[in-house]
């Protein structure tokens, strides 16, 4: 009902907005347009000299963001969004892409508008465009830079050449409660890691210059603290201490922003009684005057409109005013900005300078992403064909996704598979459902091209027998399937349960209160366990779950995420042993849902768990730690690590720290090792947390050799915001850990003096 309101309301918001800017602007200027610009000066030059050209309405008109009707219509056009955009009303869209219909709507505004400024296309193109790469929090626990850098790259190549400029990626959030079905979105829990990540997927997307026709723009989202919903649910409320703030939830931001992203997306939640999209704090105050950001902000989707949900505005009018002053310069979707800002503008409230600082600053990316140069620099129909579903980039996307799966349980070698002769029974819901193998936020993919694990399996083990059975659906409670999938069970020499998450179950809108595996698959486990096979289990889902139950019933775990395009094919490489899983969760899995929100570098307490004295922190029906820790994940092959060897006891604020370990395989296969680096801060000016990742490094390791890793530790990667909120290291203490996990225990003490 209240969906419906307000879905209502924004439907008369939009008739009220279009019926008010169908006036022609009181003083028409000369009909000059962009086509007479100066060649030369820098782009600020250039900037300016554009908006000299401009009515109040056409400034206003470039920071209105519209979707277009693609998704609904296909590519037909409601005449009013034609006149819109004629009449140099909007300029960006979103949700249109492919070259003949975004061709279309470039040429209505470069060839029939007043002043010929070209649009900006944007999407979500969140982990790759047509060719889909594995969810972004499953990319993440490849810790692997590179690949992700090249995933984002190969989506740019994609979104480009099908007529994009902008993505709305990469989703920055800091996520410790897998209730919230975005998680799925970013890359995990950590901040150290989460802000390389975010770094390495702007670089991918933008490369060195916007002007390269090949990349588009990247947008940094979600500002912020999205992560920290109150009880996990989307959209709720977030207060938090400006400490947390910009120790844990900033740095991913900074980092985007320090790698060049030219824009930033403000985030739906409030932050300590300031939604995100009126929040001057964090726009103008952080992003602006503290970090320099040179980009534009555009606000989420109707965020401004929200604003009157959130009460903190009484009617359209303040909801604007706010969200123009705290420094929002483009409205996406509400319509808001070009209902209200020329009143606004008029009546003094807000000045003109304002809308002209936005208005530059987005025509300052149109000038960068070379659409003043060439409209159509993204619309070439040639590369379109060339450039999408590629035999490099369905090769990437395999490889990607075969390094993004984490090895949760492998009792007894189950796998690899044995490829002799092998029966193979597969069975559960996500063994044949190629829609759902892309997960959420894979707009433009094609679910039906996704290859599944049936076609995996049975295009690669051909000496294997592979019967498929169903068994029940993800989310529904008929049982209707069990026996004859457990027939095939039966008869088979090894059971794999493809199991997990729709794809709807994350993402956006898609928090559960419940993270165990959903309808009666946990049931349906049990009963194929009973028969006494070895049994498998591949898990397709977003986010963290709840595996208590389903531990006992599988002798061997492949967290697989939602892999994408190629998923079956990477799957059955891991199964099969052509790769070696080298992945580490990069978010804690909880015990049950009771424990989160649940991440690794936690605070001590005054009364730190100790399982014989009720007094401490702890819960009376489950332990503290979790089921699989941050960092955690196996390999068919094993490690041998040694302890850590510190250059030195005691080091000055300048001074470097080397910390050495040895990395043995002990195994008969080479294989990749995540060696992971720890300090905890023992007593600070605020409490610290138990544990803190401060380096990492992938390295191969053939079978029976022995690696020495080396990392370096300097004051600077040991600041906080201290008691007095200045971002400094303390003297002290330092406890150091390496390992294969967060729950790392080898460790050494150092002194920073
Ligand atoms: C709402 C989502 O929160 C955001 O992530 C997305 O980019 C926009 N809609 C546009 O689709």
């Amino acid at each position: 009902m209240f969906s419906r309101l307000i879905f209502l309301s924004v439907l008369c918001l939009f008739s009220e907005a279009t019926s008010s800017l169908a006036q022609a602007p009181k003083k028409v200027m000369a009909p000059k347009s962009v086509s007479k610009l100066p060649a030369k000066g820098s782009v600020d030059f250039k900037v300016d000299s554009v908006l000299k050209l401009m009515t109040l309405e056409e400034k206003i008109g470039q920071l209105n963001l519209l979707t277009s009707d693609l998704d609904q219509t296909g590519a037909s056009m409601r005449p009013q969004y034609k006149e819109d955009i004629l009449k140099g009303k909007v300029g960006a869209i979103f949700n249109a892409y492919g070259v003949e219909y975004v061709r279309k709507l470039q040429k209505m505004a470069v060839e029939e508008t007043r002043l010929k400024i070209p649009l900006i296309f944007g999407y979500d193109v969140i982990h790759g465009h047509r060719t889909i790469f594995p969810s972004p929090l499953g990319e993440s626990c490849s810790w692997d830079l590179e690949a992700m850098e090249t995933s984002a790259r190969i989506a740019a190549l994609e979104a480009s050449s099908m007529g994009l400029d902008w993505t709305f990626a990469p989703m920055v959030d800091i996520a410790r409660d897998p209730r919230w079905g975005r998680v799925m979105e970013g890359a995990g829990e950590d901040t150290y890691l989460g802000s390389l990540i975010a770094k390495a997927r702007v670089k991918g997307f933008q490369g060195s210059s916007l002007s390269d026709p090949t990349r588009v723009m990247a947008c940094a989202k979600h500002y912020a603290a999205y992560g920290a919903a109150q009880a996990g649910r989307d959209y709720s409320t977030v207060d938090m201490s400006d400490r947390t703030l910009r120790d844990v939830y900033l740095p991913p931001f900074k980092a985007a922003a320090d790698a060049g992203s030219a824009t930033f997306m403000t985030s739906f939640n409030e932050l300590n009684g300031i939604p995100a999209t009126a929040n001057k704090y964090l726009m103008d105050q952080i992003l602006r005057k503290e970090w320099g950001f040179k980009g534009f902000v555009v606000t989420d989707y109707t965020a401004i409109w929200e604003l009157l949900f959130h009460g903190i505005a009484a009617d359209s009018v303040e909801a604007v005013k706010k969200s123009i002053l705290a420094g929002s310069d483009m409205d996406m979707q509400a319509s808001m900005y070009m209902q209200r800002l020329p009143g606004l503008v008029k009546s003094g409230a807000v000045p003109v300078s304002v809308i002209d600082e936005s208005v530059r600053r987005v025509l300052r990316k149109k000038f960068e992403l070379g659409l003043f140069a060439n409209p159509f620099i993204r619309m070439d129909a040639e590369r379109e064909k060339k450039n999408v579903y590629t035999s490099a980039h369905l090769n990437m996307a395999r490889q990607i996704a075969a390094k993004s799966m984490v090895l949760l349980k492998n009792d007894h070698n189950t796998l690899p598979l044995k490829l002799t002769a092998q029966k193979i029974a597969l069975v559960g819901p996500l063994a044949d459902a190629a829609r759902d193998m892309m997960g959420s936020w894979s707009a433009a993919g094609e679910g039906e091209k996704n290859a599944t694990l049936l076609t995996g399996l049975k295009g690669s083990l051909t000496s294997s027998q592979v019967e498929y059975k169903k068994g029940c659906e993800i989310n529904d409670t008929v049982r209707a399937g069990f026996a004859e999938a457990l027939k095939a069970c039966a008869n088979s020499d090894i059971v794999i349960c493809a199991m997990g998450e729709g794809a709807w179950q994350s993402g956006e809108a898609a928090s559960r209160s419940d993270i165990k595996l959903p309808g009666v698959q946990e049931e349906f486990l049990a009963e194929v366990k009973k028969l006494g096979k070895p049994v498998v289990l591949v898990l397709f889902n977003g986010r963290p779950l709840d595996l208590t139950n389903v531990l006992p019933n599988a002798d061997a775990i492949l967290e697989a995420w939602y892999p994408g395009t190629m998923a079956g094919w990477a799957v059955t490489d891991v199964l099969a042993g052509v790769v070696n899983p080298s992945a580490k969760l990069t978010m804690t899995f909880p015990r049950n849902v009771g424990q989160v929100p649940i991440y690794y570098n936690m605070k001590n307490t005054g009364r730190p768990y100790d399982a014989n004295n009720k007094y401490t922190s702890k819960y009376l029906d489950v332990r503290n730690d979790p089921l699989f820790a941050f960092g955690y994940g196996l390999s068919y092959s094993t490690f041998l690590y040694s302890s850590p060897k510190l250059s030195a006891k005691s080091i000055g604020m300048k001074d470097t720290l080397n910390v050495t370990v040895n990395v043995k395989n002990t195994s008969t296969r080479h294989g990749e090792e995540i060696v992971q680096l720890y300090v905890q801060d023992m007593a600070g000016s605020v409490t610290r947390p138990i544990n803190e990742l401060k380096g990492f490094q992938k390295v191969m390791i053939n079978s029976g050799e022995t690696k020495t890793v080396v990392f370096k530790l300097t004051s600077n990667d040991l600041r906080f915001h201290n008691q007095d909120m200045n971002f400094v290291a303390e003297k002290g203490l330092f406890t150091v850990r390496v390992g294969g996990s967060s729950d790392a225990t080898q460790s050494d003490e150092f002194e920073l003096r």
